[in-house]
């Protein structure tokens, strides 16, 4: 990290890319409310020496914590299963932000690819430490028509599966984008690649000022799905492996409580799809 780059750096992005911090402050102390989380992300940590007091003031949001939390330790347990399985794969973190998850996932054999927006790139390389020759970034548009083949992938086994992250991104987009994504991915991955994402209910649309971490930000939640096979029915390709909910992380009783309300919502109030890709 470089010394005289602060966190000052941070308001000067958009409304959407600001929501990175949320994530960022999470992973560095979020442990010090929910301890058997604990990523261990030495890499958010050191971010964080240059942070000022107002950022840390999102740990005070202590649902959001959790939700990354919980998110992030389901996502490395997903992603070290998957890099076991193949070792020399590519993963890529679809709106990165300042996360990195090659700091966990690094065999020595495989290779990582971030991307997120021009500008939260440039915060990236101007915050982020680079610990592996393995691990690159790019900016890209998701909403850009085509954004596929503008990923940095030229040395890729084209028939090699990817792992695929996409998490705290799809909400802000308009369905219609979403579904662009999905497309962009579907028509694109090799066969056998898996895709993790979030996704909160419908029923949480337009309501980013009922997240107080979010509220601040003047971001706005357009996108929602009542559970993760709607996830997977965004395109033919997409085949689900499995869906984890949210509420597992508060226990049974509001999992029992989310399951009784079901027939209402159609699923969780926010969770995570873990799908994959089928024969083109
Ligand atoms: C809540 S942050 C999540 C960051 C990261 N995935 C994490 O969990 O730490 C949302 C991220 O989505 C990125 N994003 C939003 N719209 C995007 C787009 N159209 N293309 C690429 N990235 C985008 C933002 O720049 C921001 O980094």
């Amino acid at each position: 990290m470089k010394e005289d780059v602060h966190f000052d750096a941070a308001p000067l992005l958009g409304a959407v890319p600001s929501t990175l911090l949320i994530p960022l402050v999470a992973r560095a102390r979020g442990s010090s409310i929910y301890p058997w989380l604990d990523p261990c992300d030495t890499q958010a940590q050191q971010m964080l020496q240059n942070m000022e007091e107002q950022a840390l003031a999102l740990l005070q949001d202590h649902p959001s914590v959790l939700n990354v939390l919980w998110r992030t330790q389901l996502i490395k347990k997903i992603g070290t299963a998957f890099f076991a399985h193949y070792p020399q794969a590519h993963g890529i973190n679809l709106g990165a932000g300042l996360s990195d998850y090659f700091q966990w996932f690094n065999n020595g054999h495989n290779r990582w690819l971030d991307v997120d927006l021009e500008d939260v790139v440039t915060l990236r390389h101007a915050l982020l430490r680079c610990h592996s020759e393995a691990a690159h970034d790019g900016s890209l548009d998701l909403t850009q028509p085509g954004w596929w083949q503008r990923l940095p992938l030229n040395d890729i086994d084209k028939h090699q599966p990817l792992l695929l992250v996409c998490e705290g991104v799809l909400m802000y987009l308009t369905p219609t984008q979403v579904k662009a994504v999905m497309r962009e991915i579907g028509e694109n991955a090799p066969e056998g690649s898996e895709l993790v994402c979030d996704f909160m209910t419908p029923l949480g649309i337009g309501h980013a000022d009922l997240v107080p971490s979010v509220a601040g930000t003047g971001a706005e939640f357009l996108w929602g799905a009542r559970n993760a096979l709607d996830v997977a029915h965004l395109h033919p390709r997409l085949e689900l492996l499995s869906q984890h909910t949210l509420a597992e992380a508060y226990g049974w009783v509001s999992c029992w409580t989310e399951m009784c309300m079901t027939p209402w919502t159609g699923g969780p109030m926010y969770g995570v799809a873990h799908l994959q890709l089928s024969e083109p």
